[in-house]
């Protein structure tokens, strides 16, 4: 198991908050010390613009901000100009949608997607269909909701153009057997666009081995920064593709009539970025490295399994997704709406999340008008679970007594 205590301890949101069990994560992580220090670094130390100023302290704010590119490159291994910073998976891949899609998607084309997606993942995509006159498909889910290789054949044709779909669903915790789906829709001509919001935080990404077009990933998902994500595509790709912005820092030369446009990654960065959040999310990655993803697996999956246990001694709940292959719980108390739960939660410093998640296509296949979801991650622990378990039970009993009368 993970240090937990370690890790809380360099957590100053814990300093403030000792008693919360924080089990959102899936939502966003809590932030580590080091990220924010090497934030505050940059603005106390070295706050200037980069690629602009002919002088010392911009060339170190380019430094840092092409070392944090850098660094995300090797963690997914791709190469620098594949890595494109954006204000994160929702914008990563509606950047996609609106460039890659707007220009090669025609009437009568295929997207295929699925119930499981985020609605970032879906409805950039399904305005590309409306638009073009193409034809969105749903890859059926099976009984457990999961997505399926079998299934996946089943939708797949020679029309289909984009597989736009989740590493991991971020309501059930599934992983989607990507790999198969990449290699299939490739045989097919297609591209495939991973939405790895829920992935990044939890294991070794390697694009090459996934053979992926397209990746999107957010820095405050792994414990870095708001308002910073990753956009990976192909460079072969990237290179063919127009700029979805423009203005300054992403062009090489302007005329009254025309503009010629950098290479990639730079031509898709129009304005200032955001270069602490870049610093941030390196600084992330080097945390992560540094903890280890098979010891953030093992800690999760250890912790998992000790929560479905103890849960499975507590009656009046639902759980949607025992075989979950992620720390997450999507589980209902039986009779009792997800807000009115989550507020007893709240009362006892638990935060989760309850609702549709942003993806209300899994609320509807599942039947429900929503649910409570508790997220594990590496500052969770035994204690943490054994608190939760104990307050679901007392849910349960304290609206039992209104369903009695
Ligand atoms: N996408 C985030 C979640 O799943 C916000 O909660």
């Amino acid at each position: 198991m993970l240090d937990v205590e370690k890790i809380k301890r360099d957590i100053p949101l814990f300093q403030n908050y000792p008693n919360l069990i924080y089990l959102d994560s899936c939502a966003t992580t809590l932030k580590p010390r080091y990220v924010l220090d090497k934030m505050d670094e940059y603005y106390q130390e070295y706050g200037v613009n980069i690629h602009r100023g002919v002088y010392e302290l911009s060339y170190r704010a380019t430094e840092e901000y092409d070392k944090a590119r850098k660094k995300i490159a090797k963690f997914i291994n791709a190469s620098f100009e594949e890595v494109i910073f954006t204000r994160g998976t929702t914008n990563s891949l509606n950047m996609i949608a609106q460039t890659y899609g707007m220009a090669n998607i025609n009437l009568n084309d295929e997207i295929i997607t699925s119930e499981l997606e985020h609605h970032s993942s879906l409805l950039p995509w399904m305005q590309v269909a409306k638009k073009k006159g193409a034809i969105l498909k749903y890859i059926p889910l099976n009984d457990e909701g999961r997505i399926t290789v079998e299934n996946f054949k089943k939708v797949l044709t020679d029309k289909t153009k984009v597989v736009a779909i989740t590493y991991v669903s971020n309501t059930m915790g599934y992983l989607t057997p990507i790999r198969e789906i990449i290699e299939l829709a490739h045989k097919q001509g297609a591209v495939v666009i991973v939405d790895a919001a829920q992935a990044a935080p939890h294991f070794k990404i390697d694009v090459c081995e996934l053979d992926c077009d397209f990746l999107a990933f957010s820095a405050h998902k792994m414990l870095g920064p708001t308002g910073i994500g990753i956009l990976y595509g192909k460079k072969s790709l990237l290179d063919k593709m127009d700029p979805e912005e423009y203005g300054g820092d992403m062009n090489n030369d302007v005329f009254h009539d025309n503009v010629i446009v950098k290479e990639t990654p730079y031509k898709f960065e129009a304005g200032t970025p955001a270069i602490a959040e870049a610093i941030g999310l390196g600084a992330a990655i080097d945390l992560l490295e540094k903890i280890g993803f098979d010891n953030i697996r093992q800690h999760e999956k250890e912790l998992h399994k000790y929560a479905l246990e103890k849960l499975s001694s507590v009656s009046g709940i639902t759980i949607y997704n025992k075989t979950a292959d992620i720390g997450i719980i999507n589980f209902n108390i039986d009779g009792v709406h997800p807000h009115d739960a989550s507020t007893f939660f709240d009362q006892a410093n638990i935060a989760l999340r309850a609702g549709h998640h942003c993806a209300q296509l899994v609320t509807k296949w599942l039947k429900c008008n929503g649910t409570l979801r508790a997220c594990l991650y590496i500052y969770n622990s035994k204690q943490d679970i054994d608190i939760f378990v104990k307050t679901v039970q007392e849910v349960v009993e304290f609206f039992r007594q209104f369903s009695e009368v």
